[in-house]
Parts: C-alpha cells; structure tokens; sequence
C-alpha cells in the first residue's frame, strides 16, 4: 500500500484508510502547512485574560505560539520564536507581563510583539538593525466566537463563524445554554502522549462504539453492579460540513447517573430546562450531546464540560491541552461537582483518558510496521445505510450510533487539504519549508 498524494483513502469507495498517514514523516511535515495553516485553530478561552498583558502560550500545529491581551481588549497571537536564534522568549505556561523578553540574548518584545530593545544594540550592531522588520511574528487572523479564540495563519479561508458553520449550533449547548455561559477553571492541564493526532480527533468526531470495550474496566469500576454497559439503542452522529462531527444519545438525565448529591442532581436539571427555553429541546432536553471534533484538532465532550486540543508532536505523539469548561451560573458546589466529574474521567490521571490514550499509543505503533503499513484500514461502518430520522431537527447529515461516517468525513476533508501543496513548500522537497515569499511574509509578519 502505498499513500496516493493528498488521499487518506486506499479505495475509491472511501471505506478503507492507508494507515501510512498515522506514521509518515513526510506526510507529517506536509500536514503542518497544508492542514494547521489553513485551518482555524483554537486557542484559549476568553476567561483566561483579565487584563492588558495576560497572556498563555500554546501551539497552532507544531509552532509555539503566546496569545497576548491588548490595551483595547483584543489579543494579538505571536509566534513564540525569536528573530534572532528562534529561542522561546516566553517559557510560562501563562501570565502577565510587560514585555517578553528572549533568555538568550535579552532582545525584547512588546505585549504586541514589536522589538522594543536590544542589548548592547550601539556596540553590537550601530544604527544597522531595523526593529519595524524584527518584531515577533504575529497571527494575520484573530477571531472569537463565544469566548472561544482562534487563529489562522491563512488570510483567505472564510471568517471563523463561516468556516464553524453548523457546527455552533451544537456549539452553543454548550457555551451559550443560559444567559451567563461558560468560563474556564483556573488552569489548562497538559501532558503528552504517544499517537498520531488523527487517531484521538477523529475518535472524538464519531467514534462512540469504542466506548463499551475500550471504557469497560472502567465502567465496571465505576457500576460495578451493571458490569459494564451496551451502548442506548437511541443515539447520532452528526456530519457537518468541513470536516466537523459529534455524536450523543436519545434523552436520559445523564447527570443522576454521575454520583452528584441531590443538590448537584436538581440544579443540572433545571439548567438544561432553562437551556431548552433558550435553544430548544432538540440539543438540550431531547437528546444527550457528547463527543465531538471541530476539524482539525479541538475536540469536546458536553456530557464531560471539557474542551481540548491534540497538538501534534510528530507523527507519533501529541500534546494535549485540556479546559475544564464550568456554567457560570452554577453555583460553588456545582462547579467542584462538575470538574472532578471531568478530572476523574477525562484529565492526565482520568481513567477514561487513559483507557483512549492507550488504544492511539498501540495503534500508531503498530500502523508503523512493515508489514502492517501495507494493509488497509476498514473504516466502512455504516456506509450503506440510510439517514437516521430520528432527530430531525439537527442540521448537517445524521446516522446512527453504529456510523464511522463522521471519521470517512474527517478524511475527506484532511485528503482536500493534503491535495494542494502549501505555497511555502519547497518544489524539490515538499517536507522542507522554503522562505516565505515575500507577500506571504508580509502577511504572517503583521
Ligand atoms: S535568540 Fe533571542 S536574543 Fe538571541
Ligand atoms: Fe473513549
């Protein structure tokens, strides 16, 4: 088997996956332009900054990058690489300040990336270094949609609500349930894992048949008097437009099932009536959203309040970013309730992270194999089946629980993007990234 450019496929089906694009190196490099810059990328939730120059570092594919609050409330996204010698000048996780100012040198930044000092700048280089062109690279594109930030390094792909699409409409059960809506609890967790990147988000985007084998000891920890669990007979997935996709099941007040106290129990209960006044029962009350994928790499799971991002660190690891999402209506009791709900579950130490984690570690490796890498995937779940009828209030194409359409999607997508090179790919190297043009660089280098 061997990968045909710019296609996840290995059949013109499109119900069988070449397994090189979880390990190749060059596919990998390719990957970093032609999918990460040209996509909208989240990166922090707005409740992180309180003021001018709060900041939090984070990646958008593999390029570190420092997401810094303006004077006037804005942020700015600058790449988190020195002009000098590509040193990272700012090694927090989060933070206020002043400036950034580089360790190995002492070049400084402004909150908005502009070199405002150099050491010894009169001896070292006299009137030769202009700092209108030495500034830290900045995100062309910065856009928020409900507190959500994202960034993109590409000036020509539509507006962050366009590229969403109807994506938000399960978005806002989310974020926008009652009038106050979310914030992030104090501290993103973070940690690595071995795995290509596309084996969590597109488990996130459609892959809810997993969950009774790869969740069962779990399961039985947690139940012990069910012995695990088959999944409800009612449930979706849900295929959006540009790559995007969810799934959940049939309404049952999931939250009587999570070991809450009476309190914690009858306050989600009349959260989610007060969500249906505000949305509508279809994505509140009449049915349970669960997981799901924005394409490329920012993954959710409603019924969990996180949010999370798989950073990619090669083609066999990634870094995962992790919010703790909270109503800020609820009260005190609700919110602990709420994020040890999630940290038992789904941080570094939840059980069912790792049970996830596991299954993308062995997966990556064992793609890698010589013999492995010539066999196709199956990923045909579902492809001869009809719609699901059963909400029909749901925007985008709906199937069942028993669907690996929202993965076929995701790939889809991915094989759109991987069929273009990036202009800032080298012709006789597509791995290798050759400078900026010169317009390409005025538009990255604000
Ligand atoms: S690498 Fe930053 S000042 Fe030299
Ligand atoms: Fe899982």
């Amino acid at each position: 088997m061997s990968l045909q450019r710019g296609r996840a496929f290995a059949d013109d089906t499109e119900t069988l996956i070449d397994r090189s694009i979880f390990s190749d190196p060059t596919l990998y490099k390719q990957e970093l332009g032609r999918v990460f810059a040209r996509s909208w990328l989240f990166l922090a939730h707005e409740s992180q900054f309180t003021k001018p120059g709060d900041f939090f570092t984070t990646y958008m594919g593999a390029d570190p990058v420092i997401v810094s609050r303006q004077r006037d409330g804005s942020y700015r996204v600058l790449l988190n690489s020195c002009r000098h010698r590509g040193m990272r000048v700012c090694r927090y996780d989060s933070g206020n300040a002043k400036a950034f100012t580089c360790p190995y040198h002492g070049w400084s930044y402004g909150t908005d990336g502009s070199l405002t000092a150099v050491p010894d700048e009169e001896a070292a280089y006299g009137q030769a270094l202009d700092h209108a062109g030495w500034g830290l690279a900045a995100v062309p594109r910065v856009e928020s949609y409900k507190g959500l930030i994202f960034g993109t390094w590409d000036t020509d792909i539509p507006p962050l609500t366009d590229y969403l699409g109807d994506f938000t409409y399960f978005l806002d059960a989310l974020l926008d349930a009652d009038d106050q809506g979310v914030t992030s609890a104090t501290g993103v967790h973070r940690w690595r894992m071995r795995g290509n990147w596309k084996l969590a988000a597109e488990q996130f985007a459609g892959d809810m048949y997993h969950a009774a084998s790869t969740h069962l000891s779990a399961l039985i920890a947690e139940s012990p008097h069910t012995r695990g669990m088959r999944l409800p007979a009612s449930g979706f997935q849900v295929s959006l437009r540009g790559g995007h996709g969810l799934g959940g099941f049939g309404p049952y007040p999931y939250w009587k099932l999570q070991g809450f106290t009476a309190e914690v129990e009858d306050w989600m209960g009349s959260f989610f009536e007060r969500a249906a006044q505000r949305l509508g029962g279809a994505r509140t009350t009449d049915s349970v959203l669960v997981h799901g994928t924005c394409f490329p790499n920012l993954s959710m799971l409603w019924n969990r309040w996180t949010m999370r991002v798989w950073h990619p660190k090669g083609p066999d690891g990634m870094e995962v970013y992790s919010w703790s999402l909270l109503p800020k209506s609820a009260p005190p009791a609700v919110r602990q309730a709420l994020r040890f709900d999630y940290q038992r579950h789904f941080s570094a130490s939840g059980t069912w992270e790792q049970d996830d984690s596991e299954q993308w570690n062995y997966s990556t490796n064992s793609n890698d194999g010589f013999v492995a890498a010539r066999l196709p995937l199956h990923y045909g779940m579902g492809a001869d089946r009809g719609p699901n009828k059963d909400f029909p209030e749901f925007p985008g194409t709906v199937d069942t629980i028993y669907s690996e359409m929202n993965q076929r999607d995701f790939y889809r997508r991915w094989s759109e993007l991987m069929a273009v090179p990036h202009p800032a790919e080298s012709p006789a190297s597509p791995a290798t990234a050759a400078p900026l043009s010169d317009n390409a660089a005025k538009a990255v280098i604000a």
